[in-house]
Parts: C-alpha cells; structure tokens; sequence
C-alpha cells in the first residue's frame, strides 16, 4: 500500500469519524478505501459497555442512557455504512429485564445487523437468561467477506462462586459489579466454551483473518479489576497458528493496545464512562510491551469526557480503530505493518505526548 493512498485512507477515517453526514464524501475517497489487495476492505462499528441503570418506575440514570443514544445517532450516519455493527456487553448495570429492556430499545434504532457480546453486568442476576431472549446464543462465530468472526462469553467465573456461595441472585450480581472487589472472581471463558472454540477454529484456514469479540481482555492485565481472563494463555494458544488475528474486547472502559506473537489486541470505549488506568501499568513487573498512553480527559465537568464509540477498519485482514470519543481528540489505533504492532497514530511519536504522559 503506497503511503499516499495511507494517507488519503487516515484523512478519511478521520473525516467519517468527527460526524460529517451521510453523502457529503467524495466518492472517489469511498473507492480508493475499497481498492486494497489481499481481500476485501469493509468497515463495521462497535459500541461497547452501556452499563443503563435503572432507577426506579420508568426512570434510568440519565447519563448512561445519553451515552448510548449518541453513540446509535453517530454510528447511523456513519457513510460509508458498516457492514454491522458490535455491541461489546455491559448493556445492564444490574442485569435486570428492565435494564437490559431498555438499553435493548436504544439499540434497536440501529439501521444495521447486530452482534451482540455478553458482558458481566448482563449475566450474574439471571446467569443470562434474560439476555438471551434479546440476543440468542452466548457465544457463537459467523464468517463475512473472507474473514472468521467469533464472539466468546468471557466472563464465566467458578462454578462454587456462580452456584454456591451467595445466599441470593441480587448479592451475586452486586459481588461481581464491583471493579476491584476482593469479593470478586476471575474471568474465565470454560471448559465447554474452548472445546467449541477448538473445534470452531478447526474448520478455518490458516490465512483467513480471524477477529475474536470478547467482553474482558484476552490477555492478562490486572487482576484486581478483572481486566484479565484465566485461561489467556489457552485461547491465545488456539489462535496462534492463523495469520492475522485480531481481538478487539470491552470492558476496560480505556484505550489499550498490545500485540503478543501474531495476535493485536485492542480495547474498546464505554458509552457510560471511563476508568482510569490502574497504577500496576506503571509498577508492574510485566512481560507485556507498554499498553498504551493516558486518554486525554478527566474534565469533570463534561459527563461524556473519555467515553466514545468505534468505527473500525477491516483491512487486509488487520483492524484499525478510530476511537470516537465524544467532545476529545479522535484517536485511531491502526497496525503497523512495518513494526508488527498496533500503535496510537498521533502518540506513537513521543515528542507529540504531554510531560505527564512521556513517561510511559
Ligand atoms: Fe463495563
Ligand atoms: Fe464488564
């Protein structure tokens, strides 16, 4: 790919993402973003971690609820359209019908197919009952235009946590909504789940691109706040003999990048809010390369700072995240062919971080 055609493909990422209405790209940029060898470019959205909350009769908090409508309005005025478009789990804070009712009707006003990822504040009132009558199966995989798609259910825990240990459904839920809670237990993804996955991934070749949704990182990052699934090492092991993988995860309410072998990771934003990134990154001893850099937000007074939504760039087999995050900088995490990682295109040059963010 000649650097001018990066270019002009980076210029109209970032044209498509600030809002600009449906009709108002020359087509000719449309064309040249389609035009790439080795398969066939498209484009889907994500959104991710809506966490709608109910307060009591007919009333939600508000926040949250205004989060999700924005992220729908922008995600249909998307041109070009996304193929579809992915809901990354945390619909619910509380998992109650509802909640999951409600962030269920905001969704539907999307114009496109949805696939739709579980997500921990969904599943511990009712270990997703309810949540499958909205959206089926927990996990599930599909294949469009030459790539595999698989949406895992990362956020199992123990069987004696689930069905044992709290004395009602409400206890359980609240246990495992807390962020960093010694109460709490790790993500897993379960014996049953990667039996499938095995035999799911057994049916693809090796040079398909495979692009695997999950709620929690596929990677272990810290523990403490369940930014972690227990048997990483086991999924990353089954997905190490294809090309070109990608696994693009919620949850962490931030931006985040790695690369381990051949697979990117890559985090997506929270409609409802941010979390800030754990001091570990900093202390940690860690055999991961450096995750990221801090979001430019923190604006208290500015209830959607450091939330956002995706448009995402399925190229030759590799995704580009354009990061809508509402009323801050865009930012776009692309792979870099050259360096065979994911990086921030605006921070990967260090001379363009604040002070406060050169030491990472
Ligand atoms: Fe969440
Ligand atoms: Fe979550």
């Amino acid at each position: 790919m000649s650097n001018k055609i990066l270019n002009t493909r980076r210029d109209f990422l970032r044209t498509t993402a600030s809002g600009l209405v449906a009709g108002m790209l020359p087509v000719s940029l449309v064309r040249l973003a389609s035009a790439q060898e080795g398969g066939p470019d498209f484009t889907f959205a994500y959104v991710s971690d809506a966490h709608i909350q109910h307060v009591k009769g007919s009333q939600f908090v508000r926040n949250w609820d205004r989060g999700l409508i924005r992220a729908v309005a922008e995600a249909n005025l998307l041109e070009p359209k996304p193929d579809f478009v992915v809901f990354g789990g945390d619909l619910a804070q509380l998992g109650t019908k509802a909640e999951l009712d409600h962030g269920a009707e905001i969704l539907s006003a999307l114009n496109y197919k949805t696939y739709a990822v579980l997500g921990e504040h969904d599943y511990y009132l009712d270990l997703g009952e309810y949540w499958s009558e909205l959206y089926g199966d927990h996990y599930y995989s599909w294949d469009h235009k030459g790539a595999h798609f698989v949406t895992l259910n990362s956020i199992l825990t123990y069987d004696d946590w689930t069905f044992n240990r709290w004395e009602s459904a409400e206890r359980r839920m609240n246990e495992m909504a807390g962020l960093d809670n010694p109460n709490g237990s790790p993500f897993m993804v379960g014996k049953k789940q990667m039996d499938w996955l095995k035999k799911d991934l057994a049916k693809v070749s090796k040079d398909t691109p495979v692009v695997v949704f999950s709620h929690s990182p596929l990677q272990k990052i810290y523990k403490g706040w369940n930014f972690w699934t227990e048997e990483a090492e086991d999924i990353q092991a089954l997905l190490k003999p294809f090309n070109k993988v990608n696994v693009i995860y919620g949850h962490v309410h931030q931006i985040q990048y790695n690369q381990i072998g051949n697979i990117a990771f890559t985090s997506v934003m929270s409609t409802a809010w941010p979390w800030p990134y754990p001091e570990s990154y900093a202390q940690a001893e860690s055999h991961l390369p450096i995750l990221t850099v801090p979001m430019n937000r923190a604006d208290p007074f500015n209830e959607r700072d450091a939330t956002g939504w995706q448009f995402m760039n399925m190229h030759t087999g590799r995704v580009d995240l354009e990061f809508n995050l509402y009323d801050n900088t865009n930012r776009t995490v692309a792979f870099n062919e050259q360096k065979g990682h994911p990086e921030d295109t605006s921070y990967s040059d260090p001379t363009n971080r604040t002070p406060a963010q050169r030491h990472y």
